[in-house]
């Protein structure tokens, strides 16, 4: 299995010399299962930090050559844990938060308030306190009342809020309706556009509200279009808008923000024949976008920030499971014709993937413990839940003889697979294991029985 950039494994992944077992970072698959037990996330560290440094230096550069600046902000509901809020900081980025749960994990990391950044279209009063307290860089506001509420939450203590205006400038992008959050029927952002009866729009009333109170500082605007996207035209898109928006502003109020936030969105591959986002073109073809649009409208760079989860952290993660059960399914096609489906049940499933369920996400997966040559079989990965859409890889070609005790990996589940998992059928929530230059290191332990026994209180 050699890994060039652009297939779905770490790049460390290989076969080993003797069963052909699949290492990632030195770390054959039998050795996590006898360790640590399976399911497992496994995520290396290596691969996370190569990702973070790649789109430091992607975009720093291309925002350079046209005289900008940029900050990149690990997206922490992609996978948040405090070694990976850690590897992000040391590789020079920062981290996005959308919860008082991610704040405080990124906060227990060590990462400084300062360097961190809140999301969420419904903040609590609560959430809002912490972030204040904890002197968050940017509080990305999302709604009228929550400015309101802000301000007043500032004000009683005293201190002046930084932050920034979640608008939707209509571009939308990626993967899957769910995903993609800047058209105009979703629950985020604050519209640009003007209702039926024209005047203002949602986001520049907003930017006006914030101006008028003194216990808020206006840092700038920031726009995500969506998720698992692969070209740049959307963000060059939402860019200009933005930056029209920007421009709105100055001339209106005599403010020019000075910060622009992009977003995050940048796709991945999933499968074999995925080609991922190149991260150097796509920064270079947003810097160019943001310079040509500053120029047209007259108006000073702003200092830009990107918000990446996926593209630094989903590649890093695979997910190894054992094998319970296979079962051979005659299956009849659309034209009548008939074919086997082999159905590998794993110790899994949905509580530990729901990307497959909840988006039709596809994945790859292939036996982690010993190479195979025997021929392929059409077969589908399932989990253990109560549930006939409890899939984990819809279609994928396996040895033939795949059999009960053998390890199955699934690539690209760095990403939204942990961060999403939840206890479905009481099943625990797998472990995440670190895996750096042959060694392991539990990130984030398995759940137990007695987990799920002491919440229930009874
Ligand atoms: N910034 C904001 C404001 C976001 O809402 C998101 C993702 C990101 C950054 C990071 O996006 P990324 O670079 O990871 O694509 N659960 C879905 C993805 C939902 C993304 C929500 N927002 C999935 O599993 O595909």
């Amino acid at each position: 299995m050699a890994s060039p950039s652009g297939t779905p494994w770490p790049r460390s992944a290989v076969r080993d010399d003797d069963a052909g077992a699949l290492v990632v970072a030195g770390v054959p698959a039998p050795r996590v299962a006898a360790e640590h037990g399976t399911p497992a996330y496994v995520l290396d560290e290596g691969e996370f930090r190569a990702r973070a440094r790649t789109y430091v230096d992607a975009f720093g550069r291309a925002f350079e050559a046209v005289g900008t600046g940029v900050d990149v902000y690990y997206a922490g509901k992609a996978l948040l844990t405090k070694a990976v809020a850690r590897w992000a900081r040391e590789e020079g980025l920062r981290v996005d938060t959308a919860s008082g749960g991610e704040l405080a994990i990124a906060l227990a990391a060590g990462v400084p308030g300062a360097e961190l950044g809140l999301h969420g279209n419904n903040k609590s009063d609560a959430e809002l306190a912490a972030a204040l307290d904890a002197g968050v860089g940017r509080i990305i506001v999302d709604s009228f009342g929550e400015i309101d509420r802000l301000a007043d939450l500032a004000a009683a203590r005293g201190v002046v809020a930084p932050v920034m205006v979640r608008v939707t400038t209509g571009v939308h992008a990626g993967g899957h309706e769910y995903i993609s959050t800047a058209h105009e029927d979703q629950k985020f952002g604050l519209s640009v556009n003007a209702g039926p009866e024209g005047g203002d729009s949602p986001a520049v009333l907003a930017l006006l509200r914030i101006l008028e109170r003194p216990s808020l500082r206006l840092l700038g605007i920031h726009s995500h279009i969506g998720s698992q996207i692969l070209d740049a035209a959307g963000f060059a898109e939402a860019a200009r808008t933005v930056l029209r928006l920007r421009a709105h502003l100055g001339i209106r109020t005599g403010v020019l923000v000075d910060e622009v936030d992009l977003g995050g969105g940048y796709g991945i591959a999933y499968l074999p024949q995925d080609t991922e986002l190149d991260p150097s073109q796509v920064a270079r073809e947003i810097a160019e976008a943001v310079a040509e649009a500053c120029a047209e409208l007259g108006t000073p760079l702003p200092r830009i920030s990107i918000e990446p989860g996926r593209a630094i952290v989903g590649p890093a993660g695979i997910t190894v499971y054992t094998v319970g059960t296979v079962k051979p399914v005659l299956v009849t096609a659309d034209d009548g014709s008939t074919f086997t489906r082999l159905y590998v049940s794993v110790d899994g499933g949905m509580s530990d993937n729901i990307r497959t369920a909840l988006y039709g996400a596809a994945y790859h997966a292939e036996i982690a413990n010993r190479r195979s040559d025997a021929p392929l079989a059409l077969v589908r990965v399932v989990g253990k839940h109560c549930e006939s859409g409890d899939i984990v890889v819809d279609e994928v070609l396996l040895p033939g003889d795949v059999r009960p005790g053998d390890l199955l990996a699934v690539a690209a589940t760095g990403a939204y697979g942990r961060s999403m998992a939840s206890n479905y059928n009481l099943l625990t929530r797998p472990p995440v294991i670190g895996v750096h230059e042959g060694a392991t290191r539990v990130l984030v332990r398995r759940e137990t029985v007695e987990d799920l026994l002491a919440l229930d209180v009874g």
